[in-house]
């Protein structure tokens, strides 16, 4: 075929599709989901700063903590392999690389105290990947999940993806209010409802930073049982503690996984670009997981980099040494705010995590105090876009540390004082 022949065919389809709308091919959950993306904070992008924006925005770990060359030697590692062994780079099946997971598996035995093995461990990509595929596996359309108000965005999407009903419940600074759920749950039983699951962020909650109390953990996995409703662990932040702190046991090891599915990633303890996480749960749950696996499972050769990355205690030492900086950032965050945007805002300091949800003082308006701080070069996410339905009426500000270096967070905070003295000189005219 010549160059010109080739031109007059590609011609005569692009004739043949220019006059279709895609929208009616287009299926239901991208015609739903038309706007927004896994991380929705609602902001309008019309507005500029003359200075460069600092950014608040994002869960995503530190650029100076990402250990480059200690990837590199693993990778390293990872492909080089006798010449007839091609497994690092051949299909790798739908659980993962076994390594990984049992070293996963060893960990958490270790740290969780309920003893597992590799058959508890499934690699997906990340943990907005795991939330999918068990969506997949477990949810019919018009099934109900019920999630904490307010709660991480990206997962709405990936619920609204599946057609789920989400139904709210409300929070407070012990996690989930447990008890609203029975009779929560049995309302909606009464009006011929499924209840299938129930969404928690267990640890150093996205957006709050709350962590789910002892005694809370252990009510939400009775009611679930009861009722026949698995619970859904978002664990993506537990593993970033301060030092002190004394962790709750997970809702894994209580339940010893009955009822329990628990998803965990490397996005937080490593880097997000990795996207690797995986699913936690019985053998017999991770089955029906792996049979809606359509797309072959994930990178081999990524998961066995991870694992020469992560053995010999070298993960444990990586997480010790970013628990220190995170801590170091939020002491940082925390006076700048309270030498700069008092009486502004009231706070509670989280125990671990990377986010410090702020609550607005005076009645200033969330969504105005966002689209002020964009004018003055700090962006960060409004409280709003985290509730399923859009309404905070607490009027909070999510402010993420975790990326951006201690400088840059005392500018922040003076420029989110700004941000607030205007609004509030704004709302007091006349
Ligand atoms: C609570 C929560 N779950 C899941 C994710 C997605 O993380 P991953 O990169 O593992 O897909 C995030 C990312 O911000 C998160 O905050």
């Amino acid at each position: 075929m010549t160059a010109e022949s080739t031109r007059t065919l590609a011609d005569e389809i692009a004739k043949l599709w220019a006059g279709r709308d895609l929208d009616e091919f287009t299926s239901a959950a991208a015609k739903y989901l038309t706007t927004g993306s896994a991380t929705d904070w609602g902001m309008a992008t019309s507005i500029q700063s003359i200075v460069p924006p600092i950014t608040l925005g994002g869960g995503i770990p530190d650029p100076t903590t990402l250990p480059r060359a200690s990837l590199a030697e693993a990778l390293a590692r990872a492909v080089d392999t006798d010449a007839l062994d091609d497994s690092p780079l051949r299909y790798g099946g739908p659980e993962g690389y076994e390594p990984l997971r049992s070293l996963l598996a060893e960990r958490y035995t270790r740290d969780r105290g309920f003893k597992v093995g590799p058959e508890y461990f499934l690699l997906t990509n990340g943990s907005a990947g795991a939330i999918d595929q068990i969506c997949s596996a477990f949810i019919t359309p018009g099934d109900v999940i019920i999630t904490e108000a307010p709660t991480f965005s990206g997962t709405l999407r990936t619920f609204r993806g599946h057609s789920a009903e989400i139904v709210p419940i409300g929070m407070d600074e012990n996690g989930m209010l447990v008890d609203d759920l029975e009779p929560l749950i049995e309302t909606l039983k009464a009006q011929g409802k499924r209840v299938k699951l129930i969404y928690t962020i267990s640890n150093f909650h996205n957006p709050m930073g709350v962590t789910l109390s002892l005694a809370r953990r252990e009510e939400m996995i009775r009611v679930a049982a009861r009722h026949g409703a698995f619970v859904l662990d978002d664990d993506a932040y537990g593993e970033l503690y301060f030092p002190g702190w004394d962790r709750p046991p997970a809702l894994s090891a209580l339940s010893e996984c009955h009822g329990v599915i628990t998803v965990g990633t490397f996005s937080k303890i490593i880097a997000t670009g990795l996207r690797v996480g995986w699913i936690h749960a019985t053998p017999e749950v991770l089955d029906r997981v792996t049979r809606v696996r359509f797309e072959m499972g994930n990178s081999p050769l990524l998961q066995k980099m991870l694992f020469e990355f992560c053995k010999d205690g070298n993960l444990d030492r990586h997480i010790q040494s970013m628990r220190k900086v995170y801590l170091a950032k939020l002491d940082t965050l925390c006076d700048a705010l309270r030498d700069h945007c008092e009486p502004y805002v009231k706070f509670r300091r989280p125990h671990g995590g990377f986010f410090l949800w702020v609550e607005l003082q005076g009645g200033l308006d969330g969504r105005e105090v966002q689209q002020a701080a964009i004018a003055e070069g700090l962006i960060a996410a409004a409280g709003y876009g985290f509730f399923p339905d859009r309404v905070d009426s607490g009027d909070h500000m999510r402010l993420a540390f975790s990326w951006v270096g201690q400088d840059d967070l005392v500018e922040a905070a003076k420029r989110l004082a700004s941000a607030c003295a205007k609004v509030a000189e704004r709302s007091a005219r006349p």
